[in-house]
């Protein structure tokens, strides 16, 4: 049995502490060592039933790239629309890392996914939930690696599964803008931007049940 170390389990705390969603990105390549390390941890994710429904799109032509940007702006200037009061905060936020990211790499669920039953027969969203642990792995081996990762979701998966020609099952949940980063924000950008701020641990854990109003 692996056991850690107490230096070892901080190092861990660091790199959970450290890691940011990133969205400005040097102009610099990844390791191809480095990306194969970040993609085998995403790999090594747990998945409901062992599903696995995890796969993986690297977009390496520049027009492709240029064309989901293109979809994502578009996506960010409806979501403005739809947030009311706060649209005009909402365009001026930078929300992507698009054209700057050395590695972009579309993350869906496979095709076929009601074939998997095990886990999902009340909850078929599992799928979904298996693919995020995966990502939070990349987002973490990333940033062991240096390098920073933002995830996109600003786009309709129908429109970028017709521009990546995948099945009409399969789904894209994220584009993972990955590689060197001028500097990690010390800070989530939304707290910084003033779009919201970290909820106190305590105010979101409660006992046996829900919490009740007006206990202590
Ligand atoms: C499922 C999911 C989707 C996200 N989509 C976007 C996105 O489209 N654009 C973006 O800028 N950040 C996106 N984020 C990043 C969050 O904004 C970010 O995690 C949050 O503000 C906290 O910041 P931190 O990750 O640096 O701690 C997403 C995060 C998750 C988990």
């Amino acid at each position: 049995m692996t056991t850690f170390s107490t230096a070892e389990r901080e190092v861990l705390h660091r790199v959970l502490r450290a890691r940011r969603d990133m969205r400005h990105f040097l102009p610099e390549p990844v390791a191809p060592e480095a990306l194969r390390r970040i993609l085998e941890a995403a790999h090594s994710a747990p998945s409901v039933g062992y599903m696995q429904p995890w796969r993986f799109i690297r977009i390496t032509d520049m027009r492709l790239r240029a064309e989901l940007h293109d979809h994502v702006a578009e996506e960010q200037r409806r979501t403005a629309e739809a947030c009311g009061a706060r649209a005009a905060e909402v365009q001026r936020l930078k929300l992507e890392g698009l054209r700057d990211c050395s590695e972009l790499i579309a993350v869906t669920l496979c095709d076929g996914r009601e074939r998997y039953v095990l886990g999902r027969r009340t909850m078929p969203e599992m799928d979904l939930c298996s693919a995020a642990c995966a990502i939070q792995n990349m987002w973490l081996a990333a940033r062991a690696e240096n390098l920073g990762m933002g995830w996109v979701s600003l786009f309709d998966p129908d429109v970028v599964g017709e521009l990546l020609q995948m099945p009409r099952d399969a789904r894209t949940i994220a584009l993972l803008c990955l590689g060197p980063v001028p500097a990690f924000y010390t800070e989530p950008m939304l707290e910084r931007a003033g779009w919201d701020c970290r909820r106190s641990l305590d105010t979101l854990i409660s006992e046996n049940h829900w919490p009740q109003e007006g206990a202590a």
